[in-house]
């Protein structure tokens, strides 16, 4: 199943979905065919997916003549950093890598967001080849060119946004992933239904179970959806200024929680949390129907999710966390605000919208009270 997304200043990445790749030497072989043999890869992947598919890799690239270099760093989001990228590069220079070569991201998000980053700067940019093993990286993070790495003072505040050339999605790896990690893509696929898409949602809703067991038809469409819904808004917003911020649907909330739990917890259960708590805010605000905030609860617990707070975290602590959220515009917090599923409303033009603080305030107390140590009422 193929995809193509085309930027309006024509960046073209070519996403193709396949149910077996890497274990499939001739599959790999058509899939890699119009790349130059003539240049290194440097196959960029964490500690896990190293072992895991990152060597079988790179025989395979070897025995297709493709002259191939494996770096990887520890597994985890607290790898997200300058120190990470810096290491990596320094690995590539010190193995005489230079503009003459592909970067293959193998991996989960966290993987996409680096190697991504480092093939937009590494000789001022070279190729990039994503192949995303988390259900996260194949529906939304190896997609729509973000990349970057995490600060103390906050997710995600450095990188660039920078098109792969091709997305290889290979279905068979998410065997391998945990179901909590599993679960955490779920959400992702979830959000993509609430902000764009009714019909999206309501596949989730009914295929939860299939989904989980990795069913291979409802695994596909749900993955190609998803996928498509992704396309569709970073084609008519690649940076970020309209449409995008739709992507962004509980990420204020969640950004906010992972850097308070010191990344703790996973970006997946932070989002899932944030995700809830934003629709309750659109309730406050008397846009989203109570039966829409049920049906999104009732969703997330079909994909059995790890919705917990570890603690309460105090609402001052959260409201600083989210000052410097890409959102907020002259000190005016503002947020993707849903008006039904499948639907977000937008505001000036835009899908974020400015909401009073005594309501994010509000929002964030029940958040506290209803959503901490595993109980969601
Ligand atoms: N750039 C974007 O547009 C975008 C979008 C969404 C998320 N993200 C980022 O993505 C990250 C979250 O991604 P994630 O959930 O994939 O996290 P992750 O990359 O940390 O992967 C989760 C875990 O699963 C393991 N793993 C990955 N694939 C596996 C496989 N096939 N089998 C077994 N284990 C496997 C990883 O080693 C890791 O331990 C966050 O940093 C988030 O900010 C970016």
């Amino acid at each position: 199943m193929e995809l193509t997304l085309t930027t309006k200043q024509e960046r073209v990445s070519n996403i193709t979905i396949y149910p077996s790749l890497l274990q499939d030497f001739n599959c790999l072989k058509d899939a890699l065919s119009s790349l130059d043999k003539s240049k290194p890869i440097a196959i960029i992947t964490d500690s896990n997916v190293e072992k895991l598919y990152g060597r079988s890799l790179q025989e395979n690239l070897l025995s297709l003549n493709f002259k191939t270099h494996i770096f990887h760093f520890p597994a985890g989001e607290t790898s997200k950093t300058r120190a990470t990228k810096e290491s990596i590069e320094n690995q590539m220079l010190e193995n005489g890598l230079t503009a003459d070569l592909y970067i293959f991201a193998l991996g989960g998000g966290v993987v996409t967001d680096i190697a991504g980053y480092i093939a937009a700067t590494f000789c001022r940019g070279v190729p990039l080849i994503a192949i995303p093993t988390s259900l996260t990286g194949m529906i939304d993070a190896s997609i729509g060119g973000k990349n970057g790495i995490s600060v103390p003072q906050g997710k995600n505040l450095i990188g660039t946004i920078y098109q792969p050339k091709m997305i290889l999605i290979d279905l068979s790896l998410l065997n391998t992933l945990s179901k909590k990690e599993l679960r955490n893509g779920a959400i992702e696929m979830v959000k993509h239904g609430l902000v764009a898409d009714r019909a999206h949602f309501d596949y989730l809703e009914t295929h939860a179970d299939q989904i989980l067991a990795l069913t291979p038809s409802t695994l596909k469409k749900a993955v190609y959806d998803s996928c498509q819904i992704k396309v569709k808004i970073v084609e008519s917003d690649e940076i970020g200024v309209g449409q995008r911020h739709l992507l962004n649907f509980g990420h204020t909330i969640g950004h906010a929680l992972e850097k308070l739990t010191h990344y703790t917890m996973s970006h997946g259960e932070a989002v899932a949390i944030g995700i809830l708590v934003e629709s309750y805010l659109a309730c406050l605000l008397n846009y989203l129907k109570p039966s829409c905030f049920e049906r999104i609860k009732a969703i997330f617990n079909k994909y059995q999710l790890p919705l917990s707070l570890p603690y309460k975290i105090p609402i001052d602590e959260m409201l600083n966390a989210m000052a410097l959220d890409k959102k907020t515009l002259n000190g005016e917090r503002r947020f993707v605000i849903l008006q039904d599923i499948g639907h977000a409303s937008s505001f000036e033009g835009k899908f974020c919208t400015p909401v009073d603080l005594s309501l994010i305030k509000n929002a964030l107390s029940w958040m506290n009270s209803d959503i901490t140590f595993g109980y969601l009422r």
